[in-house]
């Protein structure tokens, strides 16, 4: 008797777990984390829950828009060939948006800082009108009334009824394990492979030129500067100065990371650089830079196009094809075309 109502517990919607813990794994060399995991400790049934909600247009007010619509798997989590993102009606957001990885270093979020804890960071995307649209109450009651998500987040959270605290925890879980940590350059450091000549000259220049601002492991120092863009017109963004309130912040935007780079074009705060060249034609422009510009650009950094050739080589040693190509980072539904397709040929060469 006791057996079958045990069972019948089991099988009605109150059950919860056994969970299966997953363990965040820090790359040899790489700081601690700053993210809390034991605030929000990784299971496999929250990232998959995480992953499903990040590639689902539920949380947008037309269906349409999910996160990975802008952070797209293969532009390294970035939105790739726009300057700006896209969102719901095809409005544009204001800003480039960057690639989301490495997240579980980074102290705050958007380019001016503006958010500070990664679970509050999907909020600011879902409430945006010219992102996802939509308000929390309508994607809470969305979620509240459909059975999988029903299930899922009482799986994972042991909740009956989700509230933005899931919501942001579950997101944060798949997010999190977003790790790029797996490029050529990666593998040069840990002696399992070689720069060729022109790469290794660029890494020379990288250290003596970009290094200050943009440092190994994850090519920013985090912080926020003014790289010296005149300001658009159109768009005013003040940058930080928006935050702070303060002056002194005018302008100064967060350095963003280089891994990926490749992939991500096009590049700064904005998109308002097409390519990697751009940048560097950028860099080395002797014009006059706006007021606050940082010290170590105020006067532009001198580059030959052979070393602008160097450099790019360099940069290019940044991308990470196991990242962009893990089954475990990619939407099921890519996954499942990408495993149909495998079949056909292997049916064909039979
Ligand atoms: C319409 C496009 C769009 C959608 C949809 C979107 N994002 Fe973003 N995301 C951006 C842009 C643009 C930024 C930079 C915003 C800023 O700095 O003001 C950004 C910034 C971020 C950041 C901070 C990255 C950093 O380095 O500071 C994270 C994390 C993030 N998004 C996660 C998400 C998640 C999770 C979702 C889904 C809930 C989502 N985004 C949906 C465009 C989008
Ligand atoms: C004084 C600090 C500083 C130095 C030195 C510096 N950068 Fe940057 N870098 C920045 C900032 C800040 C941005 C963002 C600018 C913006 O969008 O407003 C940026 C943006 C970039 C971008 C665009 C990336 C993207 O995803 O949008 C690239 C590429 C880049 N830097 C490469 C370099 C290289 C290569 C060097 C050395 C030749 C260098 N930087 C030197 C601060 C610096």
């Amino acid at each position: 008797m006791i057996v079958l109502s045990g069972i019948a517990w089991v099988q009605t919607d109150n059950w919860w777990g056994p969970l299966h813990p997953v363990k965040f794994n820090t790359p040899k060399g790489w700081p601690a984390p700053v993210y809390d995991f034991s605030a929000n400790p990784l299971t496999k049934e929250g990232i998959a829950l995480g992953k499903q909600l990040f590639y689902d247009g539920i949380l947008s007010k037309d269906g349409m828009v999910s996160c990975g619509t802008c952070h797209q798997s293969f532009g390294g989590f970035a939105t790739y060939d726009h300057s700006l993102s896209h969102g719901i009606e095809n409005r544009f957001s204001t800003r480039n948006a960057p690639g989301i990885v490495n997240m579980a270093w980074q102290k705050n979020f958007m380019w001016d800082g503006g958010i500070l804890h990664l679970d509050l960071q999907p909020l600011a995307p879902i409430t945006a009108e010219n992102e996802m649209g939509e308000t929390l109450d309508s994607v809470l009651h969305k979620l509240n009334t459909h059975a999988d998500y029903r299930k899922k987040f009482q799986q994972a959270f042991g909740v009956k009824k989700i509230t933005t605290l899931e919501l942001g925890k579950a997101i944060s879980q798949f997010v999190l394990i977003l790790v790029s940590n797996n490029s050529k350059y990666d593998r040069v450091m840990r002696g399992d492979d070689k720069f060729i000549l022109p790469e290794q000259l660029g890494y020379e220049m990288f250290q003596q030129k970009c290094i200050t601002c943009h440092p190994p492991p994850f090519f920013t120092d985090f912080s926020f500067r003014n790289a010296g863009l005149a300001e658009d017109e159109v768009l005013q963004d003040k940058g930080r100065m928006r935050i702070t309130g303060k002056t002194a912040d005018s302008l100064h935007f967060k350095v963003p990371s280089l891994r990926n780079v490749a992939l991500s074009f096009p590049y700064g705060h904005d998109g308002r650089w097409a390519t990697l060249r751009n940048v560097f034609e950028h860099y080395r422009s002797k014009q006059t830079r706006p007021l606050g510009t940082d010290s170590l650009l105020k006067n532009g950094i001198p580059l030959s196009n052979y070393e602008i050739g160097q450099l790019t080589a360099f940069l290019y040693t940044l991308t990470d094809s196991t990242l962009i190509t893990n089954p475990a980072f990619l939407p099921e539904e890519l996954n499942r075309l990408q495993k149909q397709e495998r079949d056909i040929h292997q049916n064909k060469r039979d």
